[in-house]
């Protein structure tokens, strides 16, 4: 029998059962990481980052009260955590300079934007401790929800675990025309989960992080834990963004109310979808509306990452193994409150869900110049490259793959990992999904620069590089897995 990934989705839901590659296999073991964990903090109020403005982003360290009366130490873009969200229209011709007041290397990729390749952020562009440069390109994106972070090679992970990301919104004449929420009721929201219980960021990851992704037991939602959102009982729109290092989030709402899907990583679908669950592993954005019209004031709603399993390890089967989480780690999988909306007050004003949005145009199949193979592996034992794409490490100065400028390919990812989530990141241009060996996703309709790979998955993308040649990257967006060596150079020829 094949069983389909929704079908198990809500069995795991329902009973604790997991399936890998399509086999149904039970779930064993420790039931009570399954459960919200304990709050470390008192709930606090989201906040929403400063918007940018200026002409230059200083990447420094500062400390801050994330939990009253515990200084913790972050690094920053900006001076904030989040750092400040660049809003930038379509046309524009951005410009910022980085300057380097940490005292390593760092550099900043724009996540999701088609820049040219010197200004793409690649690890082999760092910026030195003290130096600074000028990133400057123009805004080629549809409006949509980007973000930018650091990308050295070995220090992306810790550089983003201690604060470094931001959001990069793109707005158009096409998205402006539409009634969509505005202002207090257009939300980003950048979630990513950390270790707390000390109340202080620390980034040390052991072998099984490695293996696993750095996962913790407590949600920030725009650099607050445990935060709730004051909210007008009417439409809202949140762009949620997985900020994570290593852990993917199955979006639902507590009492199972409908998203309206209104975009994915590269700007808006053609038409809302409909769903009560949506998958968002590290680095993938969507766009949603959710309605709160009907709520009485005075309630609240959660929005919670809803319990799932997935692989043979991680959840289940081979929990306590070599790659199982360390002791005390809130597992992949587990069910977390992410944000808890309160309904505060009447709405200032009533919007409807627009029925169509924008114009995809899909890509053929039939235009393909060819298909590019890309297996995903792990590597038992290794001392470094636990996960490899077609066999190898990484390394900074050999060239991978070489798809020439403008033509049409298919890229064909199997995953031959029985264990892992790998969230598969292009640099240089936006793809569509094609197909999925198990059930399409919602997110598989849009523009997409991260595509979730489950276990033993095979997706097909289909791509174009038309804008710049040169070098990017195609690599899994675990920060761990990359910084490891889970990364591809790609040279657009
Ligand atoms: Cu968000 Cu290559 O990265
Ligand atoms: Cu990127
Ligand atoms: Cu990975």
């Amino acid at each position: 029998m094949r069983l389909t990934r929704r079908s198990f989705l809500h069995r795991s839901i329902a009973g604790g059962t997991a399936v890998a590659a399509g086999r149904l296999l039970p779930a064993c073991g420790s039931g009570s990481d399954d459960g919200t964990p304990a709050p470390v903090s008192q709930s606090r109020p989201l906040k929403i980052p400063p918007i940018f403005e200026g002409s230059a982003i200083a990447a420094a360290r500062m400390s801050a009260e994330l939990r009253p009366g515990v200084p913790t130490e972050l690094w920053t873009f900006g001076g904030s955590f989040p750092g400040p969200t660049i809003r930038v229209r379509r046309g524009d011709s951005f410009r910022v300079d980085l300057d380097n007041q940490l005292d390593e290397p760092t550099n900043i990729h724009w996540h999701g934007l088609t820049t040219p390749a010197d200004m793409d952020g690649h690890p082999r562009d760092v910026v030195a401790p003290g130096a600074s440069r000028a990133y400057a390109f123009p805004i080629l994106n549809r409006a949509g929800t980007y973000w930018y972070h650091p990308h050295p090679h070995g220090a992306t992970a810790k550089q983003v675990y201690l604060g470094m990301a931001g959001f990069f919104i793109v707005e158009d004449d096409e998205e402006q025309a539409l009634e969509l929420p505005r202002d207090e009721r257009d939300v980003p929201l950048l979630i990513q989960d950390r270790r707390f219980t000390s109340g202080v960021f620390s980034y040390q990851p052991t072998e099984p992080d490695v293996a696993n992704g750095y996962v913790g037991e407590t949600i920030f939602a725009n650099g607050v834990p445990n935060a709730h959102f004051e909210v007008e009982a009417g439409l809202y729109r949140f762009r949620i963004l997985n900020g994570s290092n290593g852990r993917t989030f199955m979006l639902r709402f507590a009492d199972g109310r409908t998203f309206q899907l209104i975009g994915t990583d590269g700007g808006l679908l053609d038409a809302p979808i409909a769903a009560t669950e949506l998958w968002l592993s590290p680095a993938e954005r969507v766009d949603v509306l959710a309605d709160f019209s009907s709520d009485p004031l005075g309630t609240s709603i959660a929005l919670m990452s809803e319990s799932f399993m997935v692989g043979a390890a991680e959840g289940g089967a081979h929990g306590g193994g070599a790659h199982g989480p360390a002791a005390g780690v809130v597992r992949q999988g587990a069910r977390l409150q992410l944000l808890r909306l309160d309904i505060k007050r009447a709405a200032s004003s009533a919007l409807v869900v627009p029925s169509s949005l924008s114009t995809v145009e899909r890509m053929d199949r039939n235009a393909a110049a060819r298909t590019r193979p890309f297996e995903l592996s792990p590597r038992e034992g290794a001392a470094s490259g636990l996960h490899v794409i077609n066999g190898k490490v990484f390394d900074v100065a050999r060239v991978d793959e070489q798809p020439p400028f403008g033509e049409i390919e298919i890229w064909r990812v199997q995953s031959r990992d029985d264990v892992s989530i790998h969230p598969m990141h292009v640099h240089g241009a936006q793809f569509q999904v094609l197909s999925r060996s198990t059930d399409a996703l919602p997110t598989d309709r849009g523009w997409k620069d991260t595509v979730l790979v489950f276990p033993l998955e095979t997706v097909e993308l289909i791509v174009r590089f038309a804008d710049y040649r040169g070098l990017y990257l195609f690599h899994c967006h675990t920060l761990e897995h990359e910084d490891d060596g889970m990364r591809l150079n790609v040279e657009v020829v």
